[in-house]
C-alpha cells in the first residue's frame, strides 16, 4: 500500500506520509521535514510541486483538461447555471435551492449600497489610471469604511461580510469604468438579476432607458462562472496568504486584484486583444508573430497561450471559444481581431514548438474578444475578470480560516554575503 515516502540524505533516512485527496491525487507531507533533519528544506520557485493547503473547493485536472467546482463540471455549470448560483456552491459548499439563492440575492442587495464618500476617492484618481489600480484601491478602502474586523468563528458575521462584498463589489466595477468614460454613477435596480443589474451598471446611459440584451446576458454570465475559481493560482494564493495573516477579508481581496493584473495572469486579456490589435495593424501576419513567439531572444510571448496547469487543452476555452462565435453572430460584428485569433490557434496547434510544451489556447484567449464585443474597454478585460473571480477568492479566504490555515510563511535558501565586518564610509 502505498502510503508512505522515503528520503534518503547522506547516511540517513525519513519517513513521511502521503497525503491523498478523493480524486487520488497523492502529496508527500513534509510538515516534520525541517525538525527532522536538522534544517533541510525544499526549495520550489514558483511552487511548481507544491501543495500549499488542501481544499474541497475546486478541482481541476490539468492533464485531461478537467475543471470541476465543488465536484460539478465547468460545462455544465457554464451551459445550465447563473452566476449567482455557481457563487453560492463555490462560498457554501452546494448548489442552492431557490430558497436559498433567493435570500442570497436579497441578502447581497440589501449590502449594495456604497458609502457615498467612496466617490472623492474615485474623483482623486487622474483619467489615466488603470481600472486594476482603481479597483484594488476601492476594495482596500472598502476597509476604512467598514471597520469592524470579521469574526471569523460566527457564520453570522462571516455571512455578513461576504453578502457586503458580493453587493459592493460590482457598484465599485461599474463606476470604475463610468468614472473612466465621464458617466454619472448609478446603482443600477433591485429588481434585476445579479449579473442584469451589473450590466445595468455598467451601461446604461444617462438618457436612455437599459433594456438588456439577453445574449450578451447569457455571455457574460458565462464569462463570469468561468472565470469563478481555479483554486491556488496566482492571485487565490495571493489572497490566502495575506489572509492567513488575519488581515480582513476586503484587504485581502484587494492583493488579490493586484496579482491578478499582472499580464502572466489575468492581465493575460488585455494583453490577448493588444497583441491581436497590433498583428492587424502590422498586416495580419500572424506567421511573423508566431516566429517571434518562438524566438528565445526576442521576449514577445503568444498572449493567451500556455497555462501553469493545463498541459492539454483549457476547458474554459473550449466554452468560451464557441460563445464567442454566437455572441459575435447574434450581434452581428464582423470583428477582424477573431480571424486573426483563429488564424494564430490554428497554426499553433500543429506548430511543434507549442505542440511539444503543450502550449494551447487558455480562457483569456477568446474572453477579450467577447468582453470587445459587449463594448467594455479593453482596459477593464481584467477588471471583468476580478468580477468572476470574487466568489472564488471569497471561498478560498473562507476555507483558509476555518481550516486555522498557519500564516503563510515561506523559507529560502539564503545565497548572499557570509559574515563580514562593517568598514566606516571613509575606507569603502
Ligand atoms: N508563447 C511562447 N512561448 C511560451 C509561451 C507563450 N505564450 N508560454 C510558455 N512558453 C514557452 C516558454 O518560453 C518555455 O520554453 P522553454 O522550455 O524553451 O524555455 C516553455 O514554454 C515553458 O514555459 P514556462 O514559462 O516555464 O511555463 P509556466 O508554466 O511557468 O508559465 C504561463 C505559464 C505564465 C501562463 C505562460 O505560458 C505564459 O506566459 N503565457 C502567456 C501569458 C498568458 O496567457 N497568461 C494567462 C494564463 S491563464 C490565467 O492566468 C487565467
Amino acid at each position: 500500500m502505498l502510503d508512505k515516502a522515503n528520503l534518503k540524505i547522506g547516511e540517513n533516512s525519513y519517513e513521511f506520509p502521503l497525503i491523498k485527496g478523493t480524486e487520488d491525487e497523492v502529496a508527500i507531507d513534509i510538515k516534520s521535514l525541517r525538525g527532522a533533519t536538522n534544517g533541510v528544506i525544499t526549495i520550489d520557485p514558483g511552487f511548481k510541486n507544491t501543495g500549499s493547503c488542501e481544499s474541497a473547493i475546486t478541482f481541476l485536472d490539468g492533464e485531461k483538461g478537467i475543471l470541476r467546482y465543488r465536484g460539478y463540471p465547468i460545462e455544465q455549470l457554464a451551459e445550465k447555471a447563473v452566476f449567482l448560483e455557481v457563487a453560492y456552491a463555490l462560498i457554501f459548499g452546494n448548489l442552492p435551492t431557490s430558497e436559498q439563492l433567493d435570500k442570497f440575492h436579497t441578502d447581497i442587495k440589501s449590502k449594495s449600497v456604497v458609502d457615498d464618500d467612496v466617490k472623492k476617492i474615485l474623483d482623486a484618481f487622474p483619467k489615466t489610471a488603470h481600472p486594476m489600480g482603481i479597483l484594488s484601491s476601492l476594495t482596500s478602502a472598502l476597509t476604512a469604511f467598514n471597520p469592524s474586523s470579521v469574526n471569523v468563528d460566527s457564520e453570522e458575521d462571516m455571512y455578513r461580510a461576504i453578502v457586503k462584498i458580493l453587493g459592493k463589489f460590482p457598484v465599485l466595477v461599474a463606476w470604475t469604468m463610468r468614472k473612466k468614460q465621464g458617466l454619472p454613477l448609478n446603482y443600477g435596480s433591485k429588481s434585476l438579476g445579479y449579473v442584469e443589474n451589473i450590466m445595468k451598471m455598467m451601461f446604461e446611459q444617462p438618457n436612455e432607458d437599459y433594456e438588456i440584451n439577453t445574449i450578451v446576458k447569457d455571455a457574460l454570465d458565462k464569462l463570469l462562472i468561468l472565470h469563478a475559481d481555479h483554486e491556488q493560482n496566482c492571485s487565490t494564493s495571493t489572497v490566502r496568504i495575506v489572509g492567513s495573516s488575519h488581515a480582513g477579508l476586503f484587504a485581502s481581496l484587494s492583493a488579490g486584484i493586484s496579482a491578478l493584473w499582472g499580464p502572466l495572469h489575468g492581465g493575460a486579456n488585455q494583453a490577448v486583444l493588444e497583441m491581436l490589435e497590433a498583428i492587424k495593424e502590422d498586416g495580419g501576419d500572424t506567421k511573423k508573430y508566431m516566429a517571434k513567439a518562438k524566438d528565445k531572444n526576442d521576449s514577445f510571448r503568444l498572449m493567451g497561450f500556455g497555462h501553469r496547469v493545463y498541459k492539454n487543452f483549457d476547458p474554459r476555452a473550449k466554452i468560451i471559444k464557441k460563445a464567442a462565435d454566437e455572441v459575435l453572430n447574434s450581434l452581428g460584428v464582423d470583428d477582424p481581431i477573431l480571424e486573426i485569433a483563429k488564424g494564430l490557434e490554428k497554426e499553433a496547434l500543429k506548430d511543434p514548438y507549442f505542440v511539444d510544451r503543450k502550449l494551447y489556447p487558455n480562457v483569456d484567449f477568446y474572453s477579450g474578444i467577447i468582453y470587445r464585443a459587449m463594448g467594455i474597454p479593453v482596459e477593464m478585460f481584467t477588471v471583468m475578470f476580478a468580477l468572476g473571480r470574487l466568489p472564488g477568492w471569497i471561498a478560498q479566504w473562507k476555507e483558509m480560516r476555518l481550516n486555522k490555515e498557519p500564516i503563510g510563511r515561506p523559507r529560502q535558501i539564503y545565497t548572499g554575503q557570509t559574515e563580514r565586518s562593517f568598514t566606516s564610509i571613509e575606507n569603502r
